[in-house]
């Protein structure tokens, strides 16, 4: 497995483990409204942040150009669904931030539920297939070379101080929904 497309891996179980947390939240029963629309919010903007902007950015800046340099197909090719599928999740994810400012907590599951099914399905999709075509396409060397164009997009876009908050909100969701 090459360095480059291990990170994603990574990424991929975070992203699974907040989408689990999430469904805690929708599950849970005795929380007054604002204290649901707090903890949605907070996912909101890591979904926005970790999944879109830093992880989406690295497989569409970075992987994906690679894989397309090698010869992969666009569109109606792997690269075009997976395209396809982060521009849909970031429909979700406004449809989401939408209801969330309305305080229409149906409206929200009701897109979280699309956002959720859409990524696990699509994260499986990269996990077993692209990321696997990925691997057979594109050498240890430019792999190692993509992984420190990664950290310097993570540094350059997110920033440390916004990675390491994330990372402390997860667990912070984790403990109040007993995910820990
Ligand atoms: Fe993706
Ligand atoms: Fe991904």
């Amino acid at each position: 497995m090459g360095k480059a497309t291990q990170d994603l891996r990574k990424e991929h179980e975070a992203i699974l483990h907040v989408l689990n947390i999430l469904d805690k939240m929708m599950d849970s029963e005795n929380r007054d409204t604002d204290s649901l629309l707090k903890y949605y919010g907070e996912v909101v903007y890591f979904l926005r942040i970790f999944a879109d902007k830093c992880h989406h950015g690295k497989e569409e800046n970075y992987l994906f150009k690679e894989m397309l340099a090698q010869g992969i197909p666009n569109e109606g090719g792997p690269i075009g669904a997976m395209l396809q599928e982060h521009a849909q999740g970031r429909a979700h994810i406004a449809q989401m931030s939408q209801s969330l400012e309305a305080k229409d907590l149906v409206g929200f599951q009701n897109a979280a539920k699309q956002y959720r099914d859409l990524l696990r399905g699509h994260i499986a999709k990269e996990n077993f297939v692209l990321f696997m075509i990925a691997d057979q396409v594109i050498d240890e060397e430019s792999q190692e070379q993509m992984f420190e164009d990664f950290e310097l997009f993570e540094e350059t876009v997110v920033g440390h101080g916004v990675h390491e908050e994330l990372h402390a909100m997860i667990d912070t969701w984790a403990e109040a929904f007993g995910m820990g």
